[in-house]
């Protein structure tokens, strides 16, 4: 296969900014047709990019031929469009939180075994180059081992975002199923997962809806803040703080204590990461930005779903790592319900 034929499904805030031009730019992908409910939309950028417009996925799914799709439509249904696009023997690229409950995020994945397909869930935090310079200073060992971390992702809301802005299915209950716990703090929980290279274990934390209102004025019926606290495998402890109503801009910083000194990333305006050494000394690379929903950088997923499709190649976040951020988040609101810590299942 030399071109991946895409199929976007859901054509929002996420496939304009992101996957549809990175999708276009990419020499060896097309966006061959788009389907979302609100035919306008659907149509307009179908005509900017010469595709096939559609406002029921499912007749696009049996009317074009496609190698992939990319899932952006609204939680609830990420899997049964993802499990509906693997029965139409495509590979799927769908947005996280992958599924909204574990029971839907199984099925995904066995949807995709039966179907010899990949699935790869858009957990960009881990192609930013600030995170990739944080990965490999941790992993070369010279900052020591991990001792804690604090990690924080806070904006002023998805009102701001989303095509729909504050009438959008972000802020209802049915579509959305869960806050700012399943928008920043899966993606979160992944990020942490793979910088340390490790499992979580147990969590606990404070989950609440503080301030975000919708248009009406009455208070969302999903969580805007949440303070998770988080132990791994290994002993390593932190704290996550995600959060809808930071009103003063965006944080997407985490601070890794270690042995040897501590590593701030995304907490610098020149450097993204810098390392402070126990003796004093100190490491600074200029990374670039990390993105911002005011200042987009290209998230790479589209290019990397691409070549792992082109070349056979399981997907860098693949459907298992979605599970995994997914059932973090779950457990932490079990846990939040109950205010006690509660063991992440294995
Ligand atoms: N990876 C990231 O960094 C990132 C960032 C933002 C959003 N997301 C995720 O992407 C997904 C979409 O979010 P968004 O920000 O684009 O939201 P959005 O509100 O901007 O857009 C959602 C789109 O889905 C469409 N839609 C609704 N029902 C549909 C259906 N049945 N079939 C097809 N389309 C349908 C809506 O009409 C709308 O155009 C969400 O799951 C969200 O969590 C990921």
């Amino acid at each position: 296969m030399k071109t991946v034929r895409y199929g976007i499904i859901g054509c929002g805030a996420i496939a304009q900014r992101r996957h549809i031009p990175e999708a276009a730019a990419n020499r060896r992908s097309q966006i061959v047709a788009i389907a979302d409910p609100v035919r306008g939309r659907a149509k307009e950028i179908a005509e900017h990019h010469g595709a096939a417009a559609y406002t029921d996925y499912r007749k696009m799914l049996k009317e074009q031929k496609l190698d992939a799709v990319a899932v952006c439509g609204p939680n609830k249904l990420h899997a049964p469009m993802t499990v509906d696009a693997f029965k139409a023997g495509l590979h799927v690229l769908v947005e996280k939180p992958m599924a909204t409950t574990r029971a839907e995020g199984k099925k995904m994945i066995a949807a995709a075994r039966q179907a010899r397909k990949y699935l790869m869930v858009g957990m960009n935090q881990r192609l930013m180059p600030t995170h990739i310079k944080a990965k490999e200073v941790l992993d070369s060992g010279r900052v020591g081992k991990p001792i804690a971390f604090e990690t924080s992702f806070k904006h002023p809301g998805p009102d701001g975002w989303s095509v729909d802005g504050p009438k959008s299915w972000f802020f209802k209950k049915e579509p959305a199923v869960m806050g700012v716990t399943g928008d920043l703090g899966v993606h979160k929980a992944d990020l942490m997962r793979w910088l340390l290279g490790e499992e979580f274990v147990l969590v606990g934390g404070v989950i609440s809806t503080l301030d975000k209102r919708t248009e009406k004025g009455r208070l969302i019926p999903l969580d805007d803040n949440a303070y998770i606290t988080l132990k791994s495998r290994s002993g390593v402890v932190g704290s996550m703080n995600i959060s809808w109503t930071n009103y003063g801009g965006e944080d997407n910083g985490t601070t890794v204590f270690c042995s040897g000194g501590v590593i701030k990333v995304g907490k610098h305006k020149d450097f993204g990461v810098v390392v402070e050494y126990r003796n004093g000394e100190r490491e600074c690379h200029q990374v670039g930005a990390v993105s911002t929903n005011t200042r987009q950088v290209a998230s790479g997923i589209i290019d990397s779903f691409t070549d792992s499709i082109i070349k056979r190649r399981k997907p860098q976040i693949d459907g298992l790592e979605g599970y995994r951020a997914l059932d973090i988040i779950l457990t932490a609101m079990e846990a939040a319900k109950t205010g006690r810590f509660k063991k992440i299942a294995r």
